[in-house]
């Protein structure tokens, strides 16, 4: 059956216009709840239930960590990453285009014409073993990533008792932010070393999607230095 996508561009403008916008330049982060509704948002757990079911979930990877380093006691989580044409993401693929409107409804707004890219979708799940991802900032160096954009999938979540909050430190702010990871909720934060944040230990199966947005031009740039550095590792070992 095909999944369809019912919802106006003229609810997503109201969205991005009166939430959104107002919320990223306040605070630098926003939530929305009920984004897909409850039977679409039902396909994308049935999704990712699938995913994790399946094996296709695998343990998720540090950027340029020390060797040595116990990589679970970091991030704890298992991902896939995902870029909606795959057979059995469907639905994951309608998220992904509503995000994709709703996010350049945004940068329009912001007048940011350089965000126009973004990543493919990363499929989430800490196992519940208490196992988290402690505190960090996704694009501390400029590697490109401007927002992080994050649905959630938990069904009766209850934090007291599972844990899993995402808590935002942001930079500067007297207070810290405590997102629950619930169900059909979407979370918006710039990237940048304006939210270190972490994932408290989770002690039951929390599903979640990421994608993160690119500034074309700072990823441009972030591609160029890699590649110079790549040739320099090169020519140093050789
Ligand atoms: C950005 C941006 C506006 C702001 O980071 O791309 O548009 O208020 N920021 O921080
Ligand atoms: C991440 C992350 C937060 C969450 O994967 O970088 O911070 O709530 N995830 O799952
Ligand atoms: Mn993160």
């Amino acid at each position: 059956m095909p999944v369809l996508d019912r919802v106006s561009d003229v609810q997503l403008e109201r969205l991005v216009v009166d939430r959104i916008v107002p919320a990223l330049l306040a605070d630098g982060f926003c939530h929305v709840d009920g984004f897909l509704g409850a039977s679409l948002g039902d396909a994308v757990l049935g999704q990712v239930k699938q995913m994790h079911r399946g094996g296709a979930l695998q343990d998720g990877r540090l950027a340029g960590s020390a060797p040595g380093v116990h990589r679970r006691t970091i991030r704890g989580d298992k991902i896939a990453w995902v870029s909606g044409s795959e057979r059995g993401c469907e639905a994951v693929n309608v998220l992904l285009h509503r995000l994709d409107k709703l996010v350049s409804a945004c940068a329009r707004r912001i007048g940011n014409k350089a965000i126009r890219e973004r990543s493919k979708a990363m499929v989430a799940c800490y196992p519940g073993n208490g196992a988290g991802y402690v505190k960090h900032v996704d694009n501390p160096n400029c590697d490109g990533r401007r927002i992080t954009c994050i649905y959630y999938l938990n069904k009766d979540w209850d934090a007291k008792e599972h844990g899993g909050v995402l808590r935002i430190f942001p930079e500067g702010k007297p207070y810290v932010a405590d997102i629950k990871p619930l169900f059909d909720r979407l979370l918006f934060f710039w990237s940048d070393r304006r939210n270190p944040h972490e994932v408290q230990p989770s002690y039951s199966t929390r599903y979640a999607i990421t994608v993160w947005y690119f500034d074309s031009e700072e990823r441009a740039e972030a591609k160029r230095r890699f590649k110079k550095l790549k040739v320099s590792n090169e020519q140093q070992s050789s």
